[in-house]
């Protein structure tokens, strides 16, 4: 063996790969009984419709070399995302865009007149002196469009106030003066064709990797453990990394979600595939329902049928999954910590979302894992 990699997320696996394919024998242990990390997707039993067990996921990207190497793995629909969001019981589009304002206000603003107004509500803080997020967006929206569409559904995100939170959350919101409601803009969006799971498995499927399951990289029983591995051969450790210092500096916070899945007994329950809820009164943030994330296979998924799954989001303890970086001071300290404690691991490569504590989308992880293989392990 010539290289452990601890984790089957996109990272470990991109780093597999690589290896892989450059003649390096490789070994990715993974403490979940499958690969994939967090964009493992399997088919409800029932009705057979993908279900992104982890959450929902949606690839988008503007680096052309991501593209290009994903496309070795998988080809991708053409799904573009778009959000709406229920406030008071009324459906509006997200990003805030004219169609919301125009919706909101009653009204059929010009996107001059959209921008003027925006401008003058927004007029009531400046966002240099905000002391917390709420003031920090209104200063960015004003207090209508903030009020609506922001502070209950961030206080349910963070299960606190914005007026006890810190302004730098959030350093813009985007207020489109079109009516675009792409939720992304990138070169490219879509959904692997034939899931998630089938383009993990191709990147994986190579006679130099080998994959263990079920394998906790901190559990002594078993041979692949940290005191056995490190310092014997080069690993890559994809796990949380105030985990692998046994939190000498610190835990790092996090956030977490849980999902509550319900098969019901409709064709279709919402009619699009992610539906935000504003308001305080409805404890979930959000609803996805995965049927709408390929129309493409209505021919083949029940009509009588659907998956739906329901967010709660919260602080994540130890045994949580962490999910989202809270990131306070004081986790950025620890953090650099964390980074100097690295720096005297032998051939010891930290990697992934939870090594460098940091949100990566997918195609972040991907192309970080690309620079790592090529100006590091190569
Ligand atoms: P990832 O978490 O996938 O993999 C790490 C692996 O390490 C896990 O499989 C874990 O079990 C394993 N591991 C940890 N500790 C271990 C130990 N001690 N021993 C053995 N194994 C261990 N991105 C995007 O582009 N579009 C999207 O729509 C979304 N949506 C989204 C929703 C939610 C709720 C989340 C949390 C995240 C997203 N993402 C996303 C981000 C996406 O999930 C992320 O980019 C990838 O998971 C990153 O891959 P990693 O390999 O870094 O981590």
């Amino acid at each position: 063996m010539d290289l452990l990699i601890v984790g089957s997320g996109f990272f470990g696996l991109t780093i597999a790969e690589r290896a892989a394919a450059s003649g390096r024998k490789v070994v990715v242990i993974d403490r979940r009984p499958h690969i994939g990390g967090n964009a493992y997707s399997e088919d409800e039993p029932e009705t057979g419709i993908e279900v992104h067990r982890y959450g929902a996921h949606l690839f988008h990207t503007s680096n052309p070399t991501v593209w290009k190497y994903v496309n070795r793995f998988t080809t991708f629909t053409d799904y573009v995302h778009r959000v709406y969001t229920n406030h008071r019981g009324v459906v509006f589009p997200l990003p805030i865009n004219l169609g919301t304002i125009n919706q909101f206000f009653q009204a059929a603003y010009t996107p001059d007149q959209a921008r003027a107004l925006v401008h003058e509500l927004a007029g009531e803080f400046d966002a240099k002196d905000a002391a917390n997020l709420e003031e920090k967006g209104i200063a960015l929206i004003g207090r209508p469009l903030y009020e609506a569409f922001i502070r209950d559904y961030t206080a349910k995100q963070w299960q606190t106030s914005p007026t006890e939170l810190p302004a730098e959350i959030i350093s813009r919101l985007p207020v489109r003066y079109t009516y675009d409601n792409r939720y992304f803009n990138d070169t490219w969006e879509g959904l692997p064709t034939d899931g998630y799971t089938a383009w993990i498995e191709r990147m994986a499927d190579h006679s130099n990797i080998e994959v263990k399951l079920d394998v906790d990289f901190f559990d002594d029983s078993q041979p692949l453990n940290k005191a056995a591995a490190v310092g014997q051969l080069p690993v890559v450790y994809t796990g949380p990394v105030d985990r692998y210092f046994d939190y000498a500096e610190g835990a790092l916070s996090w956030r977490t979600i849980d999902l509550e899945q319900e098969v019901l007994p409709v064709g279709d329950f919402q009619g699009t595939s992610v539906m935000n809820y504003a308001d305080a009164d409805i404890p979930y943030t959000r609803i996805h329902e995965f049927r709408h994330f390929h129309p493409e296979r209505a021919d083949r998924y029940p009509t009588d049928s659907t998956v739906i799954m329901r967010e709660f989001s919260r602080f994540a303890t130890h045994e949580d999954e962490p999910y989202y970086p809270v990131n306070t001071p004081e986790d950025r300290n620890g953090l650099l910590a964390y980074r100097e404690l690295g720096k005297g691991e032998k051939d010891v490569y930290f990697g992934g979302r939870l090594g460098t504590y940091q949100y990566l989308d997918m195609h972040m992880a991907i192309g970080s894992a690309l620079s790592m293989w090529n100006n590091q392990l190569a």
